[in-house]
Order: C-alpha cells, then sequence, then structure tokens
C-alpha cells in the first residue's frame, strides 16, 4: 500500500507555535520532506528540531525547489522534487512534508499537494499558524474588526493595486519592495489618508527585529519580513 503525504504547517518561527498535531505527526511519520538543498538551512526544519528531538534521527528528503518566476525553470523542478516523493510514497512510506506557517498560504507544499491528489496518493493538509497572524499577534494588536477588510499581498508581483485597497493591507515577501513600499506610504499620507505601519524581519526566529511607523522602515529587509499596513481611524 502507497504511503500518505502530509503538507504540515510548522508556524513562521517561534517552535512553541508548532501544533499538537504537527508534533504528533512528525513523529510518527516514517520521512521527512523539505523544499531546499540542505535540511539544516531550511527554516521550517529549524523549528521542528527544536521542538520535535525525534526529527533528528529521521530520514529527511531535501528537494530542489527554488524559487523562480520561470515557468520551465519551476515545472521542472517540481517534476523532480515529486518524484523524489513519490518513491518513498511508492515504497509505503509516510511523508512529513515541513513547510513554513500554515500550508495553504504561498506555500510550495501546494504544488506537491496537487501533483499528489492527481497521481491518486493519500494527501492531508495539516494546518500552521500563518506569519501575518504571528506577526500581528508580536506586535500586540489585532488585524481587522467589525466591517474591515483583509487583504494578503504577495508584493514580489507589485504593490500597486493592492496599496488602494482599504481596511488592512498584510505585504507578505515585502523585504526587497520597501522603496515602493514607503512612496506609497508618503502619497497616502499627503492625501490625508493616514497609514500605522509596523514591519517585522523573522518574527520568532533567532535575528527577529521589529519596525514601527515609516521611519524605522530600511531600505531593504530580509526575505522572512512582512508588514502589516492600517488604516489609521480619524
Ligand atoms: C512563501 S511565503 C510563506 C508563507 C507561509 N506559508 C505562511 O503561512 O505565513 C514567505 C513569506 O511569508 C512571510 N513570513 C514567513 N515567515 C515569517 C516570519 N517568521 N517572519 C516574518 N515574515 C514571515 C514573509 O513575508 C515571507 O516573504
Amino acid at each position: 500500500m502507497a504511503g500518505k503525504l502530509y503538507g504540515i504547517g510548522v508556524g513562521p518561527g517561534d517552535p512553541e507555535l508548532l501544533t499538537l498535531k504537527a508534533v504528533r505527526l512528525i513523529q510518527e511519520c516514517d520521512v521527512l520532506a523539505v523544499p531546499g538543498l540542505k535540511k539544516e538551512e531550511t527554516a521550517a526544519y529549524q523549528i521542528v528540531r527544536q521542538a520535535v528531538p525525534e526529527a533528528a534521527g529521521k530520514e529527511c528528503l531535501t528537494l530542489d525547489m527554488p524559487m523562480t518566476k520561470n515557468r520551465e525553470k519551476l515545472e521542472n523542478s517540481h517534476e523532480k522534487a515529486f518524484l523524489t516523493l513519490k518513491t518513498a510514497l511508492d515504497q509505503g512510506r509516510n511523508i512529513a512534508f515541513l513547510t513554513l506557517g500554515d500550508p495553504c498560504i504561498y506555500s510550495t507544499y501546494n504544488y506537491m499537494h496537487q501533483m499528489a491528489l492527481e497521481a491518486g496518493y493519500e494527501t492531508e493538509i495539516v494546518s500552521g499558524i500563518p506569519s501575518f497572524c504571528a506577526v500581528s499577534a508580536k506586535l500586540n494588536q489585532g488585524l481587522v474588526e467589525q466591517s474591515q477588510m483583509l487583504h494578503i499581498i504577495p508584493s514580489t508581483y507589485g504593490i500597486e493595486e493592492g496599496m488602494c485597497l482599504s481596511g488592512t493591507k498584510v505585504l507578505m515577501k515585502v523585504g526587497k519592495k520597501l522603496g515602493t513600499v514607503r512612496e506609497r506610504i508618503q502619497e497616502e499620507t499627503a492625501q490625508e489618508r493616514k497609514q500605522h505601519i509596523a514591519m517585522i524581519e523573522n518574527c520568532g526566529m533567532k535575528n527577529e527585529h521589529i519596525y514601527r511607523g515609516i521611519e524605522e522602515i530600511p531600505e531593504q529587509a530580509g526575505y522572512y519580513s512582512l508588514m502589516i499596513v492600517k488604516e489609521q481611524k480619524t
């Protein structure tokens, strides 16, 4: 009988934010899998290693899944990665694919999940705490209330449209887009539309950094940076 593929959300950084279900499945699965060339260098594995000592003794499949907008490269890497998972599944081994935050939000796991489903394998998605919820909590503030809308914006694909939306905006993958964000915020402020902004780089990780207000936002920040832009009540 073929094995089962679990997409396990491990939360954004703090090992204490791993769910009990994630811990149990990581302990029970025959093999782990991570997107990356060296398991120790992946954020998801680092989180798990701190919370689940048994993980260190498990085989871990490393999957070369580069982040690229080149469709052909992307598809080739996904096919290769899936072949690695398929080999283990065909051996009847259950796989815990570790993914940062929640598997349903901009996760490479989604691709593997689709391919496994199409190939007829059993799959399960295990929720994790999304980065934007953890960032909001760390900032000690809520995200939205009553009729306010919440917008999740993948900044590397352009933020211009998203920044015009009302309500609360979550800017993910924002590290290299901070110059554009700053310009937009300044334009909005000039038009009397005041925004409250805060950003966390590496939330819950070793070199966590909290930035409050546009003045503190640096020119660039690392990949694990997330900004929350809230309309300021007048
Ligand atoms: C590929 S997406 C993965 C999102 C993840 N699945 C989730 O549920 O949060 C990567 C983006 O998530 C955000 N992110 C993930 N972990 C983070 C952390 N510990 N601190 C700040 N931002 C984080 C950053 O915006 C980063 O560019």
